[in-house]
């Protein structure tokens, strides 16, 4: 026998991070305890009311059967609210908002609706890989933008306009951004929504870090005409500690939000209810449950703004989201270079930058989903 995967399966490569994951395994399995600093699923547990809904209501006999693929309505009417509250959007629950498995599985959704071979996709560098991965496997070709310190990570729009565009379809873009922890603001939103209505482009932004160490939270929908010519992903993941249940959600014109929808009935049959049911509390939590969050992230940021201060690197104290992001110093090649040589001399993984592009090359990233004595046993073993 000798069956090949399909060709599709040239053009992404495993994740870096499982690959990464087996080498700490490995050193671990030779008795070397690694401090992994990398990766970002929060540690912390979800509200007690979110999981006390989920263990009563999957006491329920009835509440496991196949979902409806647009999630029940107390769901979407609370996504809807969230929005309202937290962001001063107004989503029509019925039409206007879709439940996803994860913010994750609608880029590959929104890439499988709109995209084929042909189109050009814009996609950020440095930025989340599944941009690039889902476009490429939707047959698209892959644009990249480059973002840059010097410019706060925001895309210079007039530049990008030079450009023939006259091919691209869809636009990625991700404030508060990972990996750097850049936030946008309305002026550049406004800007934005110009460019997609210029050049016939579908803008989505992809918004997961919103509620963390950000006082701000903005959605693009919030900005006025935003509707006809964005889409943007939410997630519970970091911003109820929940990465592992898998609920996100799209947001957006009825219109596109149908079109994903009949994409994704065709993958899935909906989400466990009792999932849905526990959500609903999690979107519920007070403002003091955010408040609470970050202030145990505020702690842990300065902490790892301590190990930076020792390798030299520099940092935006102003940044946001989950990570700190940190600018080498000139002696290293790369961040590759400087992450390897900290996971040989001290067994601690740190994420090189240049995994989200090449313009990550000069940059480390730390994940703050870690306790504070990870960070300074991490501290003392590099000082070591
Ligand atoms: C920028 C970005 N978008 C999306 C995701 C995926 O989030 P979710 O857990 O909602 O699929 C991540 C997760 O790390 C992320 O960093």
């Amino acid at each position: 026998m000798n069956i090949q995967p399909a060709s599709r399966m040239n053009l992404v490569q495993e994740y870096y991070f499982s690959t990464k994951l087996k080498q700490i395994a490995d050193m671990r399995a030779k008795g070397i305890d690694v401090l992994n600093l990398g990766i970002g699923s929060p540690d912390l547990p979800p509200s007690p009311e979110t999981i006390e809904a989920l263990a009563e209501t999957a006491k329920n006999p009835k509440n496991h059967a196949y979902q409806s693929y647009v999630g029940v309505p107390a769901f979407r009417e609370a996504f809807a609210d969230w929005y309202q509250t937290y962001f001063n959007v107004t989503l029509n629950p019925v039409t206007e908002i879709l439940p996803l498995l994860g913010s994750k599985e609608g880029i590959m959704h929104i890439s499988m609706t709109y995209l084929e071979a042909g189109d050009e996709v814009l996609v950020p560098n440095p930025g989340y890989p599944t941009y690039r991965a889902a476009s490429l496997l939707a047959g698209a070709t892959v644009v990249e933008y480059e973002l840059s310190e010097d410019r706060g990570w925001l895309p210079d729009l007039k530049e990008l306009a030079k450009k023939d565009l006259s091919k691209v379809k869809l636009m990625w873009v991700n404030y508060p951004h990972m990996p750097t922890g850049a936030k946008a603001n309305k002026a550049f939103f406004e800007e934005l929504r110009d460019f997609a209505k210029n050049h016939n482009i579908l803008i989505v932004n992809d918004n997961p870090y919103s509620f963390i160490l950000n006082d701000n939270p903005m959605s693009i929908l919030s900005v006025e005409g935003m509707k006809d010519v964005a889409l943007e992903l939410n997630s519970l993941s970091k911003s109820q500690n929940m990465a592992g249940w898998r609920v996100g959600m799209l947001a957006g014109k009825a219109e596109y939000v149908s079109n994903v929808l009949r994409f994704k009935s065709n993958m899935d049959s909906g989400m466990f209810l009792p999932l849905q049911l526990a959500a609903v509390k999690a979107l519920q939590n007070p403002k003091s449950w955010y408040d609470e969050l970050n202030a145990i992230y505020k702690v842990r940021q300065q902490t790892v703004f301590k190990l930076m201060d020792l390798l030299e690197c520099e940092y935006d104290t102003a940044q946001t989201g989950m990570f700190v992001w940190a600018k080498i110093p000139e002696k290293y090649t790369s961040g590759y270079e400087l992450s390897d040589l900290i996971l040989e001399k001290s067994a601690v993984f740190i994420t090189p930058g240049g995994i989200f592009g090449s313009a990550g090359d000069r940059y480390i990233r730390i994940s703050l989903c870690a306790e504070v004595s990870l960070f300074e046993n991490a501290i003392m073993r590099i000082k070591d």
